[in-house]
């Protein structure tokens, strides 16, 4: 791919996921992307993951073939690398390509993208522009019948799954939150236009929903769907009684309850009430292929990636975002062979141990 040219005069190229960061913070286009309150969470998912070691093992069998792909959802979607994008929402603010760069970077390598309900490209034309083969659809418990609009939507444009929310019952006090008074100054989200008289109405979930309303949504759709934003192991078993198909722990990288755990502490909790039944995502604070490694090790059958698409797309565009999926799956491969795994089934939980000294 083809390299950035750097603006910054301290700036000499992105050596990982990091560097992507710092750089865009100095070009100073992503402030919008705090956590909420005092950010404990938001942090706690980046500490717990550093407290979290890799144990290297040798020779155990040969790792000079490594491979990386996986199916998800009982086998309906195959990507080349177990890592993901999480839906996040008015991508046009980091970059002019926008949520179709990070679909396009996604069709490129073959990896799969979800597209946030405030998406600032309208659903259809995102799938068609970027002919991305694995997208998922984003959506909260809407008020006014608007995410069974959204999931028609998304069925009739080839989205493979739908990802319901269920963790934004109403918004918190965020960082950065100035940013969303001034949304509509410049760019729409696409399904929930200025012009809507609702659109007060309809900015979080339905805050009196419920999981019979959940349920319903289940219900509606042929496809399957995922209940993002589980952060415990009733939720996750009354996400499986109300018809999800899979759990995805969240915790909204910390931008809803400030003080929750970090998801890497909840989700071996979550794979033991799952107890294989079906797949069980995670995303907060993934930030390197050693970090997916943690996660995978864990039980994730995919690890996904909030902050990053903004990184990459504020780096470069569509082709920061392909270099983010790049770096993170090239360290995800370094460390199979560095811990004696050639397959991601390798990836078991002795392959992680928690500091004791931290
Ligand atoms: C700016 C921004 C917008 C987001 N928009 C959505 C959204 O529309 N729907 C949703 O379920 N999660 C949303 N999220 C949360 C992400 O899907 C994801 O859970 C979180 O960012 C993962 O943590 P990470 O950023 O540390 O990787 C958003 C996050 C950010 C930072």
């Amino acid at each position: 791919m083809s390299e950035k040219k750097d603006t910054l005069e301290t700036f000499d190229g992105a050596f990982n996921v990091q560097d992507m960061e710092q750089y865009v913070r100095k070009l100073g286009v992503i402030d919008w992307l705090g956590g909420s309150e005092e950010e404990r969470t938001k942090e706690r998912n980046v500490t717990a993951l550093q407290r979290l070691l890799i144990r290297p093992r040798v020779l155990v069998r040969p790792v000079g073939k490594r491979d990386l792909t996986t199916s998800l959802l009982n086998g309906k979607i195959t990507v080349s690398m177990p890592i993901c994008f999480s839906p996040s929402a008015f991508q046009l603010y980091a970059h002019p390509e926008g949520e179709i760069g990070t679909a396009k970077a996604c069709a490129r390598v073959n990896a799969l993208m979800t597209l946030s309900a405030w998406t600032n490209t309208p659903l259809e034309q995102v799938r068609k522009e970027s002919a991305c083969e694995n997208m998922w659809m984003n959506v909260y418990l809407f008020k006014h019948g608007r995410a069974a609009r959204l999931i028609r939507q998304a069925e009739a444009a080839g989205f493979k799954a739908i990802v319901i929310t269920v963790d934004i019952p109403i918004f918190s006090r965020r960082r950065g939150s100035t940013f969303y008074r001034d949304i509509g100054k410049y760019y729409e989200a696409a399904h929930f236009p200025e012009s809507d008289p609702l659109l007060k109405d309809l900015l979080a979930s339905d805050p009196d929903a419920t999981w019979n309303d959940f349920a319903d949504l289940c219900k509606m759709t042929s496809l399957p769907v995922v209940a993002k934003g589980i952060m415990c192991a009733a939720d996750a078993r009354q996400a499986l009684e109300h018809g999800a198909s899979a759990i995805f722990v969240s915790n909204l990288g910390g931008r809803q309850m400030d003080g929750a755990p970090s998801t890497i502490e909840v989700l071996p909790e979550v794979v033991r009430e799952v107890n294989g039944s079906c797949d069980v995502y995670v995303d907060g604070g993934f930030r390197s292929g050693m970090d997916v490694f943690k996660g995978l090790a864990l039980g994730a059958k995919a690890v996904f990636l909030g902050r990053p698409a903004f990184y990459g797309l504020a780096y470069n565009g569509s082709l920061g975002v392909q270099k983010v999926l790049e770096i993170m799956s090239d360290q995800l491969s370094r460390t199979m062979a560095l811990s004696g795994c050639a397959k991601l089934s390798d990836i078991t939980p002795d392959r992680v141990m928690t500091a004791s000294f931290l």
